[in-house]
């Protein structure tokens, strides 16, 4: 596996997500993509792609938005798909339609080359929290952005606003050591919930004018298939996942109780509706 060198401060998440986390992404693509797929929409609403542009998404993992956004842009645009994980990318090249206008590449955003004005759009869904030092990598990215061009990307706010992750994580605690605390800067999942942060980080790339829409959503960890594929998604995704790695049977089995009896009250038929929090972040190039 060609692994790509990147930033030497991204080394642990370039390991990461080229080592079990990508996989473990890469093998739930599909049920993630269903769970996501409303922060999809918002993305595209917010970012209001235009026939003929030049879009760039950042973190593409296995490709769900990268497809989605070209067929906004249509034959005379183009969207160019930019991930660290192997197995991610090979994922997303497969799903990819023939003569879509789409194209991925394997590299850390932070140091790739990309040509200077070439893109009309930033986009990302949850690819932009796991740099080592933000600043650096979205002034990298600022480069890439034609002047009139603009960036809208989504992130988590903070864990307690997103019980869809967090339920099963407190569940499982029943069961395993508490995972350690992430400092507040440390890249993961939630390293973008502070306002103030993004904003300096993004005004330290050379953005101005940056906005942060706060969305409350809820998001169906069941995607519709009842409370079996709820349990599932609380093992298998997020925090949880991880606090059960190297795990017993027998403790995955308690575990898998416990997020179970934690989810039953959410339970309305086959779905599993929890609450959900995230930043819409826009910002036009200069
Ligand atoms: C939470 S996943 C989101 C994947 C995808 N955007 C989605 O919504 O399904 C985060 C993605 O960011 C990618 N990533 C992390 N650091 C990166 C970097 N420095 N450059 C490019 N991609 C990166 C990971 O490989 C992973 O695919």
């Amino acid at each position: 596996m060609d692994i790509p060198p990147g930033h030497e401060l991204n080394a642990d998440q370039i390991a990461y997500w080229n080592g079990p986390g990508g996989q473990h992404w890469t093998d739930r693509q599909q049920a993630q993509d269903t769970l996501l797929a409303p922060i999809s929409d918002i993305l595209i609403d917010r970012a209001k792609p235009k026939a003929g542009e030049r879009i760039v998404d950042v973190g593409c993992g296995c490709g769900a938005t990268s497809i989605a956004f070209a067929q906004k842009v249509g034959p005379t645009g183009h969207v160019f798909g930019i991930d660290i994980s192997v197995p991610m990318l090979a994922r997303a090249r497969q799903l990819a339609p023939a003569g879509l206008p789409v194209d991925f590449v394997l590299a850390d955003a932070t140091v790739y080359p990309f040509d200077t004005a070439s893109f009309d759009l930033l986009v990302s869904r949850f690819g932009v929290m796991f740099f080592a030092e933000p600043a650096i990598s979205f002034a990298n990215m600022r480069r890439a952005l034609r002047p009139s061009g603009r960036l809208t990307f989504a992130c988590w706010r903070e864990p307690r606003h997103n019980p869809w992750m967090m339920t099963a994580l407190q569940a499982v605690y029943r069961h395993v050591p508490e995972l350690p605390q992430p400092g507040p800067e440390d890249p993961g999942p939630f390293s973008f919930a502070s306002e103030q942060r993004v904003q300096r980080i993004l005004n330290e790339a050379g953005f101005s004018g940056v906005k942060m829409e706060r969305c409350d959503l809820s998001l169906d960890v069941a995607i519709g298939r009842g409370l079996d594929a709820a349990v599932e998604t609380g093992l298998e995704i997020g925090p949880a996942s991880r606090a059960l790695e190297g795990q017993p049977a027998e403790v995955r089995a308690a575990a898998g109780n416990s997020i179970r009896e934690a989810l039953t009250p959410f339970a309305r038929g086959q779905a599993v509706p929890l609450p959900a929090s995230i930043w819409m972040v826009t910002a036009p190039a200069s």
